[in-house]
């Protein structure tokens, strides 16, 4: 094979963002399209030949692909991936593979009845300079054993005009959630990149439609736990409008401060941290200490650079960046936040995937919002969103 013939199955604002880079990716075949919508698709079927059809399962046993783009709502990316194995495809999915770690957890089972197919996640901003030179310097054990780490993510500011664009968005119904799920996968999928999941989310305050007219999470903060001691704080909202996106990993043998679009600095200590507080003979000493300062300078290549991975992947057998099944770990940690912050109690990691299961139907069964009329503006441009 020297063509990926490739079928994107949602064609809403994150497909089409996809579908504009398509031409650049070498062995990329654009073959088929699958929405509801048909007039939304009647541009594509001209422009571009493909087939279009009104569903994803019907894309899927359409035989005119050998592997889908899932761009639809969340809950929908695990019964889509799972047809898709079935059929022998490859899936990239977007971001959140599934809304539960328990979801996820069978799309990863039924991947391994089929190694020969590529499994990959949307995980964009791992292809971030700045992310990529940040675990590239825990790689090489700048940060040593951890000590703490927290992000402060407020770039995920969100009207309410952006929650009434869609009847699914902001709804235990239709979307699982909100913050946790739909803006923040991408970063509790680099915490775990960096640093692994913690042991136990130790408390967590979640505000349920806070700042918006919506009934799911717009804001959270959430103390963490490792496994050697180590803490974490995790604290995001959409209702803040700074755009500070701060991360700051501590560890034994040095400091990563990171804030997207300045270079990452790196603190060394010239003594391990520990060492020298349990040695120095002075009282007030501090390790010697210098700082790098490393300019990310490349480009990022974003959402483009991991379908060109994921075809990579197929066609020349490529690493993957984002191999699906790591983003159970992120969603899982989104979880338990989740799951705290509602029953005001700490959660274990790995959680009891049962447990939150029963949490997220109960929100679903007992809900009484009710969503504003949705306002359908068309396709917005996501560029610099993500
Ligand atoms: N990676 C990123 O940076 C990024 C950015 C934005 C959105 N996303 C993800 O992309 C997904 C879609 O988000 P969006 O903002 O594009 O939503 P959207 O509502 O704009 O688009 C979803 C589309 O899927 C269609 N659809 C629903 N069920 C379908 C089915 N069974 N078959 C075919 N089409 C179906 C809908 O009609 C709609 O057109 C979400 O999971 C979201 O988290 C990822």
């Amino acid at each position: 094979m020297d063509q990926v013939r490739l079928g994107v199955i949602g064609y809403g604002n994150m497909g089409r963002s996809h579908v504009k880079y398509f031409d650049q990716v070498k062995g990329l075949k654009f073959t088929a399209v699958a929405d509801p919508d048909p007039k939304e698709t009647e541009l594509l079927v001209k422009e571009h030949g493909v087939k279009a059809f009104t569903d994803g399962y019907e894309l899927i046993n359409s035989g005119e692909v050998d592997a889908v783009l899932i761009a639809t709502p969340h809950y929908d990316h695990p019964p889509l991936t799972l047809a898709a194995f079935e059929k022998g495809l490859h899936v990239l999915c977007e971001k959140p593979i599934a809304v539960t770690a328990k979801a996820a957890q069978e799309t990863i089972e039924a991947h391994k009845k089929h190694p020969e197919l590529i499994y990959c996640g949307m995980f964009n901003q791992r292809t971030s300079p700045t992310w990529r030179a940040v675990k590239r310097l825990i790689d090489e054990g700048a940060v040593g054993e951890l000590i703490r780490v927290g992000w402060t993510i407020q770039g995920w500011f969100r009207t309410q005009a952006y929650y009434d664009s869609g009847g699914w968005r902001a709804t235990w119904k239709g979307e699982g959630g909100g913050v946790l799920i739909n803006q923040c996968p991408h970063n509790l999928d680099l915490f775990c990149w960096f640093v692994g999941q913690p042991k136990r989310v130790t408390a967590a305050q979640v505000g349920l439609g806070k700042y918006h007219h919506i009934e799911v999470e717009d804001e959270v903060n959430a103390l963490l736990e490792f496994e050697n001691g180590a803490t974490g704080t995790f604290v995001t909202s959409t209702a803040e409008c700074s755009g500070i996106n701060r991360l700051e990993i501590v560890g034994d043998n040095g400091t990563i401060i990171a804030e997207p679009g300045k270079p990452v600095r790196l603190l060394r200590n010239g003594t391990p941290t520990r060492e020298f507080l349990a040695t120095s003979p002075e009282r007030f000493a501090t390790p010697s200490r210098d700082t790098i300062s490393i300019e990310p300078g490349e480009k990022d290549p974003g959402h483009r650079g991991i379908t060109e991975n994921f075809i990579n992947a197929i066609l020349h057998g490529e690493k993957l960046i984002a191999p699906a099944a790591e983003g159970i770990l992120g969603l899982e940690l989104g979880n338990a936040m989740l799951m705290s912050g509602l029953k005001h109690q700490p959660v274990d990691l790995p959680t009891d995937r049962n447990a939150f299961e029963g949490v997220l139907q109960d929100l679903i069964k007992n809900s009484t919002f009710k969503k504003r009329e949705v306002k359908n503006t068309g396709a917005a441009d996501l560029a610099g969103t993500y």
